[in-house]
């Protein structure tokens, strides 16, 4: 017998086993395989199918190109601010506490960009409050550098439940308010921490250990910033091996801030 799996028993399944938010935007873990028509009582073959055999535009891409066209139009971080506020094309919106732009001086010559609000910074609503947040200052302090003349942001602006790694959907959707901090800020340099802000900046599967050290550009209207890639603090709370090798990064950026003063 064909059963159909029905949407409400499943949900109410989920709920008993004590799944508590739904932060996706796809569905996943068993709900892939419902019949999702459901609600429309059409039989699947007039849902799904496809006239142009083309493929249809995903749920990511739409926000993603929502978020960018809203972005474009923000003259001042207080704007993008607003817009980020008013957004909701993200499901993280609705498991974090708070939405949390980048701060800091927007004359700062810096910009260090880091993955996602952890708990501490989504109570707080500011980024990099907690434990990696103060070790970002030690790290910041020892090239004579402290936050206030950084623009300190993150790739994702809401903390994902758990601290989990965000999908590559939610990271395409953040990812246009990155850019317009970066393009509104135009920071001389900008240093990226760890793995998930040098996938989304750079584009590149590479691992920080194997870029860092190296200097990249970011083009800018006509200006080219300098970016480096090094380890993100907590990852250097769990690692403190590490922790040498990125105080020759940070030596590297304190040099090049040198040369160019
Ligand atoms: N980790 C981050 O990447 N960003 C924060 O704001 C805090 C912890």
């Amino acid at each position: 017998m064909n059963k159909q799996i029905d949407i409400k028993e499943l949900l109410d399944w989920y709920i008993m086993a004590g799944v508590e938010e739904t932060c996706g935007i796809m569905p996943c873990l068993g709900l892939e395989n419902a019949n999702l028509d459901i609600k429309t009582n059409l039989p699947n073959n007039q849902i799904s199918e496809n006239t142009n055999n083309q493929p249809k535009p995903s749920f990511v891409s739409v926000a993603s190109k929502n978020a960018m066209a809203l972005c474009q139009k923000a003259q001042s971080i207080d704007d993008l601010k607003d817009i980020l506020q008013k957004f909701e094309g993200c499901g993280l919106k609705k498991t974090a506490a708070s939405t949390i732009l980048g701060e800091g001086s927007i004359e700062a010559k810096i910009m260090l960009i880091g993955e996602a609000p952890g708990a501490d910074e989504d109570r707080i609503g500011r980024p990099f409050v907690g434990r990696c947040g103060q070790l970002l200052d030690k790290m910041l302090c020892s090239i004579s550098l402290n936050r206030e003349e950084c623009y300190i942001t993150n790739v994702l602006p809401w903390r994902p439940p758990g601290n989990r790694t965000p999908t590559d959907e939610e990271l395409a959707v953040c990812l246009p308010f990155v850019k317009r901090q970066i393009e509104l800020i135009k920071p001389d340099f900008i240093l990226l921490l760890g793995k998930i802000a040098l996938k989304s900046v750079l584009d590149t599967p590479e691992s920080v250990s194997r870029v860092r050290g190296k200097w990249f550009e970011y083009d800018v209207e006509d200006k080219k910033i300098q970016v480096l890639a090094t380890f993100h603090p907590s990852y250097l709370l769990r690692s403190t091996a590490q922790k040498s090798k990125t105080w020759v990064d940070l030596l590297r950026l304190k040099n090049k801030l040198n040369e160019k003063n």
